[in-house]
């Protein structure tokens, strides 16, 4: 088989020390699952480079990134240097939207030896596995619309509208991966919704959905509006498998979840393009964090399962879970493995990936 081709953008701050210990990790899973991966450098979508060239990409970005399977990025922005709305417009968003990289999908299990900021209602500690979640957003349209307009500027009159968007084809697709996700997992999908307040376009969706359920008969299905369903993330956040929203919605839903796991620099996620037209781009939820950036004590994690993700969507689940079981095996506290600052410990970024990579190569 021809080797799958990646393409590799560590970007800001602690883009580029968690991006080598990704790579370390992917690469001994290649070796163990016998994956042939081709990796290839990008320098772009950083602070330097922008310093260098006057902007964040080159002018024929498109056709360098366009033969890839998949990008695998760390993470952009140097605000001191470079306005977010510059650095992040001119280079990640970019990549979601000219590569309709339609599904945001981020996974939020509470991993063994993390604390959890929820407690059962007994007040006892939430336990590993027992929240595991995968929450699908939708990444092109909806709440986030360019079309609207302001008029009578700075008059009594000032008038502001933005429009939400929904077409029948953005929101089947995303349903129909989310609907494919559960059938995958424990056979449950909730649907985030509104239709009690926002009386045109959530009745659609929530439309769509029943329309899509009726395909999955094996697949459990529910849905609450969004006020009541942040609630039930933290009261109850054992009941969720799949969840599935809209753009705005998902927005904030995929930060709650990974929030409700314990520290941000664990937490995963993917953009895809399903039909692969376009390369998807896998990267950590956290930024460049320019806090702690050059210390090399940032947590590897959210990076390396980053690349499980990655891996899975190319094909090999076996190496994904592989990847999962490794990190669960560094982080759990019987094994005395290495931990970041952040999550309690005194270990350097790259003693986590090692660790990663050695469990992962001795195949927990
Ligand atoms: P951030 O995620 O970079 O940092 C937030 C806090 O979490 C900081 O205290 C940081 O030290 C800590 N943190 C983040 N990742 C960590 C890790 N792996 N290990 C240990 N601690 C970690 O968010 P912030 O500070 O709001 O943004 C910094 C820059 O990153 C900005 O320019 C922002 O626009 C950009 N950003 C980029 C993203 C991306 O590339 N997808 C996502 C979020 C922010
Ligand atoms: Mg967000």
């Amino acid at each position: 088989t021809p080797a799958h081709r990646i393409a590799v953008i560590p970007g800001d701050g602690i883009g580029t020390e968690v991006v080598p210990e990704g790579l370390r990790v992917l690469e001994a899973a290649a070796a163990r699952f016998d994956i042939p991966l081709r990796f290839e450098s990008f320098d772009f979508a950083c602070w330097p480079y922008y310093e260098r060239h006057g902007g964040m990409l080159p002018p024929d970005w498109r056709e360098r990134l366009m033969g890839f399977e998949a990008i695998y990025f760390g993470a952009v922005g140097w605000p001191e240097k470079i306005p977010d709305h510059i650095s992040l417009w001119g280079s990640l968003l970019q990549f979601r939207r000219v590569f309709d990289q339609y599904v945001n999908v981020r996974p939020a299990r509470l991993m063994p030896g993390l604390r959890s900021p929820l407690v059962r209602r007994d007040g006892t500690p939430r336990q590993p596995g027992e929240i595991d979640m995968l929450i699908v957003r939708e990444n092109t349209e909806g709440e986030y619309s360019s079309i609207g307009g302001r008029m009578f500027e700075g008059t009594e009159r000032e008038l502001v509208v933005q429009e939400t968007v929904m077409t029948r084809h953005g929101v089947d697709r995303v349903l129909r991966f989310a609907f494919e996700q559960a059938r995958r997992r424990r056979g449950r999908l909730t649907s985030a919704t509104k239709s009690n307040g926002i009386s045109i376009s959530m009745p659609y969706w929530d439309e769509r959905v029943r329309a899509m359920a009726a395909q999955y008969p094996d697949v459990s299905v529910d849905q609450f509006h969004i006020d009541i369903l942040t609630a039930h993330f933290v009261q109850r956040p054992e009941h969720f498998d799949v969840v599935v929203a809209s753009n705005l919605f998902g927005d904030i839903l995929s930060d709650l979840g990974p929030a409700c796991c314990g520290t941000i620099g664990i937490a995963p996620s993917a953009n895809l393009n399903p039909e692969r037209r376009f390369p998807s781009l896998f990267e950590p939820v956290h930024g460049s964090a320019p806090d702690i950036a050059g210390r090399g004590i940032a947590n590897p994690i959210g990076q390396i399962w980053s690349g499980a993700l990655l891996l899975d969507f190319l094909g090999y689940r076996a190496a994904h879970d592989a990847i999962v079981r490794a990190i669960e095996a560094v982080l759990d506290p019987a094994s005395g493995g290495p931990r970041t600052p952040d999550m309690g410990g005194t270990a350097r970024t790259t003693d986590v990936g090692r660790a990663v990579a050695e469990a992962l190569r001795t195949g927990v």
